[in-house]
């Protein structure tokens, strides 16, 4: 294995992780995954190694483990960068669990730098998300927008994990890119990877693709009432394969780079309402969707979409896909998970 080719994904098995994993290869990187299967399963690499026709290493550890990811990096090393995905993420359980969130979250980034700065590994693309944002004054955001305070536990962690990593880049050789998502959905059109929601979804898209598929009675729209054209919350939805590029172009733009510490928003621009979301997934799988008018969710903002011209200007990244592609293949994917 060229070793400079290298790349540590933690949290590799997991719906955006394995799709980077993909892309990865695809460009030449070297993946190594680690993953300790919290919200994922070891099937994934089954799904990668048959889009990508190759054996990807994969190591069962978690990443707040000091000891064992030092190990990692002695015997699997030296890395060209890491990409750390690893990390709880539902807004709704963090406000339940605030400690988990806060040990998982905030110590896995921290072994993580730990580990760079001992190995002196400088590369590290960090995936952050639009939370940080808390409800904006104004969209589109850009990364310059203010921070307002964080809504969840979650969206906590992500500010700290971003001033951590910056805090670290300064005076050290650490080059880092801080990615803030926006609404990741879809799958990979292969059908053979996606997100594994486990017990009862949380996220828009996968229930609406269990409503179609009948596991659930009805979608509920939560809040119809917003300052919105229709009255349901907007939000910026990206295919999670055009998301898994950008940290590709990420990383080989940091390659080229002097220690930095650089934040790039990543979404479409665009802003769709809940109610254009079900209607295009009704459309491009001609399938209905049973939905009734719900309360308003707590901790839900009205609307946030990006403005995500940095990283066209400087990673040279952008959209490929749409929000119908994305809902063609989210349910492409659900019909696989019932085979
Ligand atoms: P996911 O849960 O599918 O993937 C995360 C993976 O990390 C899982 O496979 C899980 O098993 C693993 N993991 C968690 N803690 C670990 C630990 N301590 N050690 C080792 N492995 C661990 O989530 P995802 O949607 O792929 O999200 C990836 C990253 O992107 C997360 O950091 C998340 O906060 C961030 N993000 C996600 C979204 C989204 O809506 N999906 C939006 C913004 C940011
Ligand atoms: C939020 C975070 C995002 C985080 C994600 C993880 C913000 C702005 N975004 O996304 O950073 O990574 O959680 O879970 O805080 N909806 C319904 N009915 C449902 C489910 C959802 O109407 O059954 C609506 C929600 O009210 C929201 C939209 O659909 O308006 C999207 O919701 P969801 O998919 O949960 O994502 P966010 O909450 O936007």
């Amino acid at each position: 294995m060229n070793s400079m080719k290298k790349v540590l994904v933690t949290g590799g098995a997991g719906f955006i992780g394995s799709h980077t994993v993909v892309e990865l290869v695809a460009a030449g990187f070297e993946p190594i995954i680690i993953d300790n299967l919290c919200n994922s399963d070891i099937s994934m690499l089954d799904g990668i190694e048959a889009i990508t026709e190759k054996n990807i290493p994969f190591f069962n550890i978690d990443c707040t483990d000091l000891d064992a990811m030092m190990d990692l990096f002695q015997h699997h090393g030296p890395f060209l960068g890491v990409i750390h995905f690893a990390a709880f993420k539902a807004v709704g359980e963090s406000v339940a669990k605030p400690l988990a969130y806060y040990h998982n979250n905030i110590n896995s980034t921290r072994v993580v730098l730990e580990c760079m700065a001992h190995f002196g590994v400088k590369n590290l693309v960090f995936s952050s998300s639009c939370t940080v944002y808390g409800q904006p004054k104004e969209n589109p955001v850009s990364e310059k927008t203010a921070w307002m305070s964080a809504s969840s536990p979650y969206g906590y962690t992500k500010q700290v994990c971003e001033r951590m990593i910056a805090d670290t880049s300064l005076g050290s050789n650490l080059s880092s890119v801080l990615l803030r998502y926006f609404n990741p959905i879809g799958a990979h059109p292969s059908g053979l990877i996606g997100e594994l929601p486990l017990g009862v979804p949380e996220n828009l898209i996968p229930y609406i693709t269990q409503t179609a598929a009948g596991l659930r009675s009805h979608l509920t729209i939560f809040g119809s009432d917003y300052n919105t054209p229709d009255g349901t919350c907007i939000r910026d939805y990206i295919h999670v394969v055009d998301l898994a590029k950008a940290h590709v172009a990420a990383l080989s733009w940091l390659e080229k780079q002097s220690p930095i510490c650089e934040v790039f928003n990543l979404g479409s621009g665009n802003g769709n309402s809940v109610k254009e979301v079900i209607d295009t997934f009704q459309e491009v799988n001609n399938m209905p969707v049973n939905v009734v008018a719900g309360a308003r969710r707590p901790g839900d903002v009205e609307q946030i979409f990006a403005s995500a011209d940095k990283a066209k200007e400087i990673l040279n990244w952008g959209c490929e896909l749409t929000l119908a592609d994305a809902l063609k293949d989210a349910w492409t994917w659900q019909l696989k998970l019932q085979e």
